[in-house]
C-alpha cells in the first residue's frame, strides 16, 4: 500500500481531493527559479548539475505543497547523451545539429546513455531522500516522435515539416532512429526509477502534427514498446503519457496501457472515451491560471467537479506560463483541495 496519493490514483483509486501538481512547475514565473539559474553557465549545465537540479525541483513543492515534484531536466537530455550538438540559446529555446536519418544514425550512440545522465540520476536519488514520504517524485522523458522532430529539425518548429517529410521519404530510416529513441527511453526512464521515482511520464508535445497513419506508427506504437519495456523492468512504476494535440485519437493511446493519461487543454476531460478506471490529468487553461481570481476558482472546481467518481489528478492542460504569478499557483491548489468540501461533498 501507498500513503502518495498520486500513486493511488495511477493505481485506479478515485482520491478525494485529488493530488495535484502542474506541468513546468519549476521554472522561470518563480522568482527563486529565476535566481538559482543565475548560478549556472548555461540550461544544460543547470540540468547536470544535481545541487542545482534538486533545488529547482523542490523549489515549487516547498511553496505550494504539491502532491508531486517533478525532476528538474528536460527531454532534450536524450539527444545530447546521445551525442548530438546542442545549446538552449536565450530567447531562442534550443538549437540542434539537425540529424539526417538517412545519413547519421551510425553517429548516435545509446551505449554510454546512462553513464553520460548520471547526473540527473544523482539529482532524483537526492531530491527522493528529501521528499516528505507522502509526495511523489515524477521522472520523465520525450516521446520518441517529439525527440526526433526536435533531432530532425533542430529547433521548435510550428509544423516540423522537416521531421515529417523525413518520415514520408524514408521510412526504414525513420524506423532506426525511433527505434533508437525507444531503446534510449526504456533505458532512462529505467534509471530514473531506480534512482527514486515513483512515477515517470512521456511527454508527446507535438502529437498534434502527425495524420492519424503517423500517429498510430510513430507516436502511439513506441510509447507501448517503451511501456512494456519500463513495465517489464519495474512492474510497480506507474507511467503518464501525455499525447498533447491528440485530438480525437486520444482513445487510441490506451492500447499502449498507460496508467494514466494527460489531456490537453483543447480536449473535454469527460469526452475523452478513454475507459473509466484509466485515470485522468489535466487539463485547466494555463491562460485561466495567468488570470486568476473569480475565473481561475470557477473554473478549477469546475474541472474537478467533472471527474469527481474517478481517477483523477488535476493539473493543467499545458505547461505553467512564464507570466504566471506564483500566487495563483497556490490559489489553484486551495481550490482543488476544497473543491470537495465547496460543492457539498464530504469526500473520503
Ligand atoms: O518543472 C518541470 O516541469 C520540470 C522540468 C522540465 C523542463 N522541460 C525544464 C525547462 C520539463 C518536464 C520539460 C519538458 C520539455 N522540454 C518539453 C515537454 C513539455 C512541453 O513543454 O511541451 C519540451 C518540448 C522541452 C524542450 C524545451 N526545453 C524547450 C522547447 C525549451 C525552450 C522553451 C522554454 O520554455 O523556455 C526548453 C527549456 C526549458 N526546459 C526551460 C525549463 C525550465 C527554460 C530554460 C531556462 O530556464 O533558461
Amino acid at each position: 500500500m501507498t500513503n502518495q496519493p498520486l500513486l493511488r490514483a495511477l493505481r485506479g483509486d478515485t482520491v478525494l481531493p485529488p493530488p495535484v501538481w502542474l506541468m513546468r512547475q519549476a521554472g522561470r514565473y518563480l522568482p527563486e527559479y529565476r535566481a538559482l539559474r543565475k548560478k549556472a553557465r548555461n540550461f544544460l549545465h543547470f540540468c547536470y548539475t544535481p545541487e542545482l537540479a534538486v533545488e529547482a525541483t523542490l523549489q515549487p513543492v516547498k511553496r505550494f505543497g504539491l502532491d508531486a515534484a517533478i525532476l528538474f531536466s528536460d527531454i532534450l537530455t536524450v539527444p545530447d547523451a546521445l551525442g548530438v550538438e546542442m545549446a538552449f540559446k536565450e530567447g531562442e529555446g534550443p538549437v540542434l545539429q539537425p540529424v539526417d536519418p538517412e545519413r547519421d544514425l551510425d553517429r548516435l550512440d545509446a551505449s554510454a546513455l546512462c553513464e553520460k545522465l548520471a547526473p540527473v540520476y544523482q539529482a532524483a536519488a537526492e531530491v527522493k531522500r528529501a521528499l516528505a514520504p507522502e509526495t511523489a517524485l515524477i521522472g520523465f522523458a520525450g516521446a520518441p516522435w517529439t525527440v526526433a522532430a526536435y533531432m530532425l529539425e533542430g529547433r521548435t518548429s510550428r509544423d516540423y515539416l522537416v521531421a515529417r517529410r523525413a518520415m514520408a521519404r524514408s521510412p526504414d530510416a525513420f524506423v532506426g532512429l525511433i527505434d533508437l529513441l525507444v531503446r534510449a527511453t526504456v533505458d532512462h526512464l529505467s534509471a530514473q526509477i531506480e534512482a527514486g521515482a515513483d512515477v515517470v511520464q512521456l511527454f508527446e508535445s507535438w502529437s498534434s502534427v502527425l495524420n492519424p497513419a503517423a500517429r498510430r506508427r510513430w507516436s502511439i506504437d513506441p510509447i507501448e514498446k517503451i511501456i512494456q519495456g519500463v513495465r517489464a523492468a519495474h512492474p510497480d512504476a506507474p507511467i503518464i503519457v501525455f499525447p498533447r494535440g491528440a485530438g480525437v485519437q486520444i482513445v487510441d493511446y490506451a492500447e499502449a496501457e498507460p496508467d494514466g493519461v494527460g489531456i490537453d487543454t483543447a480536449t473535454p476531460l469527460d469526452r475523452t472515451g478513454l475507459p473509466n478506471d484509466m485515470c485522468l490529468q489535466g487539463n485547466l487553461d494555463p491562460a485561466i491560471l495567468i488570470e486568476g481570481g473569480e475565473a481561475l476558482k470557477a473554473a478549477t472546481l469546475a474541472m474537478v467537479a467533472r471527474m469527481r467518481g474517478r481517477p483523477y489528478i488535476a493539473n493543467l492542460g499545458h505547461g505553467v506560463d512564464l507570466n504566471t504569478p506564483p500566487d495563483h499557483v497556490a490559489a489553484f491548489v486551495d481550490h482543488v483541495r476544497h473543491a470537495g468540501e465547496l460543492s457539498g461533498d464530504i469526500g473520503g
